[in-house]
């Protein structure tokens, strides 16, 4: 090479080195994003498959629910005496089934599964709503009412399966049995008892009173 084909002492980086280079670097942010999107993909799957597992679970009846027990629940005093307008808390039939009173302001006695028939969140009384209250699911604004039972309001698919309750005759408050969705107090007793109250169908007739 003749002095005159020198390159010149400041020529900079050579393009074709830089381009590739660049292009290296583009192929690599490239894949590095694809991962991060398949792996926030997969973990978005995971989730939503979670919660689509657990509310086809409750709409299915594959998850434990009111009414599904296989033997007769037990009475279970449940307060000494609750005010119209009070709601309780408590469990029944078993220690984990979530479950809530209510007195209307006109006395009458209303029970029910407090486990959302959306999505299983727990169910909540407002006293102060509508003309009588109301029981309302925080989760998607899910609202029940408190006299059946029955949607208002949002996504629930389904009434809340009942806890019939009953009152003695010193105030005391008692469940005696549950009531699937969409079952009135009456047939949840009767599939519950055998038909052992004179008011089910073909009913024994035996003594036994205590009904809603
Ligand atoms: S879980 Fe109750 S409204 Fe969705």
């Amino acid at each position: 090479m003749s002095l005159t084909e020198q390159p010149p002492a400041d020529s900079g980086p050579d393009p074709d080195r830089t381009d590739a280079a660049h292009q290296a670097l583009r192929d690599r942010i490239a894949a590095d994003s694809l991962s991060t999107r398949r792996d926030y993909l997969r973990i978005v799957a995971t989730v939503s498959g979670g919660l689509a597992v657990g509310g086809i679970g409750v709409a299915s009846g594959i998850l434990h629910r009111h009414g599904d027990s296989a033997t007769p629940p037990e009475p279970k005093k449940v307060a000494d005496r609750l005010q119209p307008g009070e709601s309780l808390a408590f469990r029944y039939p078993g220690d984990e089934d979530r479950a809530i009173a209510v007195r209307m302001t006109d006395g009458t006695l209303r029970g029910y599964s407090a486990v959302c028939t959306h999505l299983a969140c727990a169910v909540l009384w407002r006293k102060e709503r509508g003309s009588e209250g109301e029981l309302y699911c925080p989760c998607h604004e899910g609202i029940f009412d408190p006299r059946t039972g029955g949607v208002a309001q949002g996504p629930p698919p389904r009434p809340l399966p009942k806890v019939v309750l009953i009152e003695r005759i010193d105030g005391s408050v008692w469940a005696i049995g549950t009531a699937r969705s969409g079952e009135s107090a009456e047939e949840g007793l009767c599939r519950e008892q055998d038909n052992a109250f004179r008011f089910c169908p073909g009913g024994t007739g035996a003594e036994r009173s205590e009904r809603t």
